[in-house]
């Protein structure tokens, strides 16, 4: 399933956002794929510890933790701290998976990757290529998304970023690990919680089928969360 979460950042915040990255610090990314990455991906990224990457960063994970869908869509436990990239000049990442477990040592920090984000903050208009392209159970999905908005795709699908032809693409991407691992469990509790969210603005308070069917969301997020 692919979870679109519009307007994450508004428009002043993607005007911020790549004010500063156009004047970051940008890196060879070959260097953070794994050996098998390594010969399939081609882009720029800015250091973990690049104190820019790192402000940006932080910044993305408060939107993240207030926005009611992503919580909804994520039931995130652990987040990886944002990485920043940057395509151009038929700069691309080939097909691949992502790592199932992720560690960062200096922050004492493991996940387990069970959902993959991508915040997009180029206007599209301005590059030609660049869609993130998810092998999904029915067929392969070309992703090009607005500035400020993100995908979430689950980690265990193939995926590929195509080349960028024109301009620059840059992203900022995260890997989330879970309560509820497995993705068809957690699509299933999505469905219910936005369908809860739809009907309570039209019933009582103490609408007793609206309080059932919480009672179903939370019974069945006990079954099946594992945090
Ligand atoms: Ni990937």
């Amino acid at each position: 399933m692919l979870t679109v979460i519009e307007n994450l950042l508004d428009d002043a915040e993607v005007r911020q956002f790549n004010g500063a990255l156009a004047a970051a610090d940008w890196q060879d990314g070959s260097g953070t794929a794994g050996t098998r990455s390594v010969a399939v991906k081609q882009n720029l990224q800015l250091d973990r510890q690049d104190a820019l990457a790192q402000e940006l960063g932080n910044t993305i994970l408060r939107k993240l933790g207030h926005h009611p869908e992503f919580v909804s869509a994520s039931l995130a436990e652990k987040i990886w701290p944002p990485v920043f990239n940057l395509y151009q000049d038929g700069g691309h990442y080939g097909t691949h998976s992502d790592a199932a477990l992720m560690r960062l040592p200096e922050a004492g920090l493991t996940i387990r990757s069970d959902l993959s984000a991508t915040l997009f903050l180029s206007d599209p208009d301005s590059y030609d290529g660049g869609e993130l392209i998810v092998e999904e159970q029915y067929g392969a999905q070309a992703v090009k998304l607005a500035a400020g908005d993100m995908v979430l795709y689950p980690s265990s699908s193939l995926h590929q970023v195509a080349p960028v032809t024109r301009g620059q693409r840059i992203c900022a991407i995260t890997w989330i690990q879970s309560a509820v691992a497995d993705t068809s469990a957690r699509a299933l509790l999505y469905d219910l919680d936005q369908s809860i969210r739809a009907l309570t603005p039209d019933r009582a308070g103490d609408d007793p089928e609206i309080n059932r069917l919480i009672h179903v969301y939370h019974n069945l997020l006990r079954r099946w969360a594992q945090p």
